[in-house]
């Protein structure tokens, strides 16, 4: 059987980004309008940083407005919080992501929670959650929606296919799981304590793989032609390599490669679709508290 097809994330989210470019354009030579998306970075954590710098540079790109504002690792609570009910308070920011993980001193589900849902860019406000679960319209999380477009790009219609999501995250697995559901598909949830998970990856048209283990999905796992969905960034040790390390997913991408129908790779799959999914979200939210139409 020849290698699956390799599901190209960077050309997709190329593709998003320009048609989000064109729209922001749109809205501000109708309306006026300039979207603005405003993180909170609290802490040092180097991958956050460097999710952190590529999300507002994405932003510029796009044409809309970004600031980041980065606090220390010892930020309290309240800090963290006054930060939050300021960009609320600001007519110029229409989306606000806080990164996470936060530090142990900080309650990140308070935090979460004090974002004005309308600005819940991240889609991860007890609103959103709800409404995206009772088939509502919601702010839905970046990274399942980025999945979502390049699993019908490929598959197309998922009616009636079996898909599992490994990982049982708030970020990823539940809200993933969601959509799965709205396509109408059968869906599986695995996690840690799931029993023979190989057997249950093997039963399955579509896999999403979100437990951040590096290479745990084995070739063998995979049902000859299925669809696979690596979330996970790892990074390993690699002595070949000049930094030492290197990027692998969830998913042991060697093996898979030979038995699945298509698959996204690591890096270059899921990761520049999450950006280009946090732009469209940005564009959404702003169209709907100024109470524009959002460009077709
Ligand atoms: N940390 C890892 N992924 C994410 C994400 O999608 N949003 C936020 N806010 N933090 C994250």
């Amino acid at each position: 059987m020849s290698d699956a097809t390799n599901i190209d994330g960077k050309a997709s989210a190329a593709n998003l980004r320009a048609e989000i470019s064109r729209k922001v354009a749109l809205v501000k030579e109708k309306h006026g309008l300039t979207p603005g998306l405003s993180v909170i970075l609290v802490g040092e954590d180097p991958a956050s940083e460097v999710y952190v710098r590529n999300k507002g540079k994405a932003t510029v790109e796009a044409g809309m407005n970004s600031n980041t504002y980065t606090m220390a690792e010892n930020a309290t609570h309240d800090e963290v919080m006054a930060k939050v009910e300021e960009l609320n308070a600001d007519p110029a920011v229409h989306g606000i992501l806080v990164q996470l993980p936060l530090p142990e001193q900080v309650n990140e589900d308070a935090i979460i929670n004090a974002i004005h849902p309308a600005k819940d860019v991240d889609g991860f406000h007890t609103l959103n959650v709800g409404r995206l679960n009772s088939g509502q319209d919601a702010m839905v999380p970046c990274t399942p929606v980025g999945c979502m477009v390049m699993l019908k790009e490929v598959v197309g219609d998922l009616t009636g296919k079996r898909a599992i999501v490994v990982g049982r995250s708030n970020i990823v697995g539940k809200p993933m799981a969601a959509l799965l559901l709205k396509e109408h598909c059968t869906v599986t949830i695995a996690h840690s304590r799931t029993q023979d998970l190989a057997a249950e990856c093997r039963r399955a048209d579509i896999v999403i793989a979100a437990v951040g283990r590096p290479r745990m999905v084995k070739g063998n796992w995979i049902k000859p032609g299925a669809t696979v969905i690596d979330v996970g960034i790892n990074r390993i040790e690699d002595t070949s390599t000049k930094s030492g390390s290197r990027l692998v997913g969830d998913v042991d991408f060697n093996e898979a490669v030979k038995v699945a129908g298509a698959i996204t790779p690591v890096p270059g799959g899921v990761g520049p679709m999450t950006i280009a999914c946090l732009l469209k979200n940005t564009l959404t939210a702003a169209c709907r508290q100024v109470q524009v139409p959002e460009p077709d």
